[in-house]
C-alpha cells in the first residue's frame, strides 16, 4: 500500500494526512474483495523497516491501525471476515498487539474472507525464524534434514495456512517486493500501477483483476501443456 507520503505531500497535507487517507482505500478494497468472493487478501500495512520512520509517523500509523481495528470489527463480523495479523507483532506497542488480538479472536470462526494484516513483517525475518524452528527441531533429533521440504518450508512460515498470493498488486509505481512474502510469491502475478495507495479505489482494483485475468500462469510449463490438461 504505498504512495500515501507522496499523496500527501503533492497535496500539501502532512504525512499523516495520506495515511489516514490509505485506511479509507484499505476499508473499500475489504469491501470490494469480500463482494468479489475473494478468499484472501492481504495487506502490507508496515514493514520491520518502517519502525525507522520518525516517531510521530510511527505513532500515527500505530493510532489509525487501532482505529481500523476498533471501527471495523463489527462489519467484520456481520460480513463473516476473519482477521489475522502476520510479523514480528511483538514490537508493536502492547495496546495495539491486545487491540489486534482482541479482534483476531473474535473473528476467528468467521469463514468468509480472511484478511490477513502484515505488521512489523518483514519477509527476511519470517524466514530466518522458520529456518531456526526446523534447525532446533533437528538439533533435537525430532526432524531429519532430508525431511525438509518446500510444504514444510510454507508450514513453517508466519503464513502456514494461506494459500500463495495469485496476484500481488503494488501501487505508486515501485518495481520491487520490499521484503513482502518472499518465499510465497514465487509464482504470483505481479501488478505494478503508479496510482497512489489513497486513490487505489475500487475502478483501480477491478482494473488490476481484469489485467490479471488475462494472462495466463504457466507455472513454468509450456502453453501447450497447459493446453493438454484442460
Ligand atoms: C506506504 O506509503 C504506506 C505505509 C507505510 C502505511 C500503510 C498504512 C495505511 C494504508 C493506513 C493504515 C493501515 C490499515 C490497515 C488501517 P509511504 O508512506 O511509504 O508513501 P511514500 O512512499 O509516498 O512516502
Amino acid at each position: 500500500m504505498d504512495g500515501n507520503g507522496r499523496w500527501a505531500t503533492q497535496r500539501g497535507f502532512s504525512r499523516v494526512q495520506g495515511h489516514r487517507r490509505g485506511k479509507d482505500s484499505v476499508k473499500e478494497i475489504v469491501e470490494t474483495a469480500r463482494e468479489l468472493g475473494i478468499e484472501f487478501l492481504t495487506l502490507y500495512a508496515f514493514s520491520t523497516e518502517n519502525w525507522e520512520r520518525p516517531e510521530r509517523e510511527v505513532d500515527a500509523l500505530m493510532r489509525l491501525l487501532r482505529h481500523y481495528l476498533r471501527s471495523e470489527v463489527n462489519k467484520m463480523m456481520r460480513h463473516g471476515i476473519r482477521l489475522r495479523a502476520i510479523g514480528n507483532l511483538r514490537r508493536l506497542p502492547r495496546e495495539v498487539l491486545s487491540d489486534i488480538r482482541a479482534v483476531e479472536q473474535r473473528t476467528r470462526a468467521n469463514e468468509g474472507m480472511t484478511v490477513q494484516l502484515a505488521v512489523s513483517y518483514g519477509s527476511r525475518e519470517e524466514l530466518v525464524t522458520a529456518v531456526r524452528r526446523l534447525a532446533r527441531k533437528v538439533r533435537d533429533g525430532v526432524l531429519a534434514p532430508e525431511d525438509i521440504d518446500e510444504t514444510l518450508v510454507s508450514d513453517s512460515l508466519m503464513t502456514a495456512g494461506i494459500p500463495d498470493p495469485d496476484l500481488l498488486i503494488r501501487t505508486s509505481g515501485e518495481m520491487r517486493l520490499s521484503n513482502f512474502l518472499l518465499w510465497q510469491v514465487a509464482y504470483t502475478e505481479l501488478y505494478v500501477t503508479d496510482v497512489l495507495w489513497p486513490d487505489f479505489r475500487r475502478p483501480q482494483f477491478l482494473e488490476a483483476l481484469d489485467d490479471y485475468k488475462r494472462r495466463e500462469r504457466r507455472f513454468g510449463k509450456t502453453a501447450e501443456q497447459l493446453g493438454q490438461e484442460v
